[in-house]
């Protein structure tokens, strides 16, 4: 059966088909569809456009479809262009003649803006708790660690102590901005479009603010012409898991260096890694590779997605179909990538050996410099100051805790004996005490304070 035959004389084309029919992917949104048509049916109902008994034998009809899909016994037809003609298409041959009613006053543009929008909701949910999964992980193994000191890095040089617990929690709050992106583009998702028609709106009495309610959405649309033109929603969700993709990415690259030959600072849990078909010794890291890998696949769904739309004319085109499959594929990579990389941050076995060894005089010297500052320096004649320190340590090839004090002095007379208490890697985490600094009492109130927050 098909929707719209009635004013043509020939069949589409076989190919032209096949570029038009989205049933093989957007068959998906089946629940959402269904949920919507329900609410529908229920609103052309007391409309006065349906009798009891025929919005009745309407939303029996399109549970019984339902169950078919869920139970995977859905029998397509190859007349089936969409999810929406294919669902209502089985619920004629089930309920007869009366299922036609059901689009009285809806448009296939109105109803798949809504099926989008409440299929989406869903998977922003989804993400939103398989997220707050790895967060959960990077707080456990931070707290886990507190006593753990690894060099920062600037520019991939060592640059200064911090606690391993402070580069884990750094994650946790890029993460916990996504979360509220998230937030707020479940916020915009939720708005129903059902009752704006195909652009011009409906003349029917729906009463479109108890359509909303009753399909848990915040609001209703303000103007037909934008509801069914409007796929911002989805372009926001592809650039909030877009940004998820590279925060993932950019961890999984610190991964990989940090548990490299380099440094292994850190290793994986065997079960993230695989082996060479060649090289018996080997031990990759594929699980970070592959997340790192795939944030291209979200990156381009978003490009794709904003490419698509530049160029439309107001309302709906058919071009919006194409807003499906990134969708979906970057939902689909979310939801595979997400459960990994928790696995992988609670399969972490820091090597405090390998951390230590790491720990270079070097890194101590804004340290030094602050020593000076402290006895009434100013800072940009200490930082020079111990320039020369450093290129005075570097030319006897030692490291600068190893300079005598007589050597530091013919620099600045200000330094004395107790300047050997600056060459102490504790003591300079120890110092960066204010909130957000990589002090451990620092860390611990900001382990709280996520732990309040993923608590919401
Ligand atoms: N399958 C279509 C889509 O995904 C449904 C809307 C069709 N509307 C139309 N006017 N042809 O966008």
């Amino acid at each position: 059966m098909q929707l719209w035959g009635g004013r043509f004389k020939d069949k589409p084309d076989d190919l032209m088909k096949q570029l038009n029919d989205s049933f093989r992917f957007d068959r998906r949104l089946y629940a959402a569809d269904i949920r919507g048509s329900i609410a529908y049916a229920g609103a052309i109902a007391r409309a006065g456009l349906l009798t009891d008994e025929e919005c009745q034998s309407i939303i029996d009809g399109l549970e019984q479809v339902k169950r078919e899909f869920d139970e995977g016994r859905f029998d397509v037809q190859a007349s089936d262009e969409d999810i929406h003609t294919a669902v209502e298409r089985r619920l004629t041959e089930i309920v007869g003649l009366v299922g036609g009613k059901l689009h009285t006053g809806r448009s296939r543009n109105d109803q798949v803006a809504t099926d989008l929008r409440l299929w989406l909701i869903e998977q922003i949910r989804a993400a939103q708790s398989a997220l707050a999964v790895v967060q959960a992980a990077l707080i456990d193994k931070s707290e886990a660690h507190l006593d753990l000191i690894v060099p920062g890095y600037t520019h991939l040089q060592p640059a200064q102590p911090v606690l391993f617990s402070h580069w884990l929690m750094s994650v946790f709050w890029a993460f916990e901005r996504d979360q509220e992106r998230l937030d707020d583009c479940k916020r915009r998702t939720s708005v129903c479009p059902l009752g704006s028609g195909a652009l011009a709106g409906t003349p029917f009495s729906i009463d479109r603010a108890g359509l909303a309610a009753e399909l848990d959405m915040d609001v209703v649309s303000p103007n037909s012409m934008d509801a069914v033109a409007d796929r911002d929603f989805i372009a926001e969700f592809l650039f909030a898991a877009s940004m998820i993709g590279v925060h993932i990415s950019r961890l999984a690259e610190d991964l990989i260096l940090w548990s490299g030959p380099g440094r292994r600072f850190i290793s994986i849990g065997e079960q993230y890694t695989t082996g060479s078909s060649l090289m018996p010794q080997k031990r990759n890291p594929d699980s970070l590779e592959l997340m790192r890998g795939k944030t291209g696949r979200v990156t381009g769904a978003l490009i794709g997605l904003l490419t698509m739309l530049k160029g439309l004319p107001s309302t709906y085109n058919k071009d919006l179909q194409e807003d499906k499959e990134p969708l979906f594929d970057a939902v689909d990579t979310l939801s595979m990538v997400l459960p990994v990389l928790a696995g992988v941050i609670g399969s972490l076995v820091p090597s405090p050996d390998a951390m230590r060894a790491a720990l270079d005089v070097g890194m101590l010297a804004t340290d030094l410099a602050d020593y000076l500052v402290e006895r009434g320096v100013p800072f940009r004649e200490s930082h020079s100051i111990v320039g020369h320190l450093v290129r005075r340590a570097e030319e006897r090839g030692i490291t600068l805790d190893a300079l005598p004090l007589d050597v530091l002095r013919e620099e600045s007379p200000v330094f004395d004996a107790d300047v050997a208490a600056v060459f102490d890697f504790e003591r300079a985490v120890a110092r960066r005490s204010a909130v957000g600094g990589t002090a451990p009492d620092a860390v611990r109130q900001q382990i709280a304070q996520a732990r309040a927050r993923l608590r919401r």
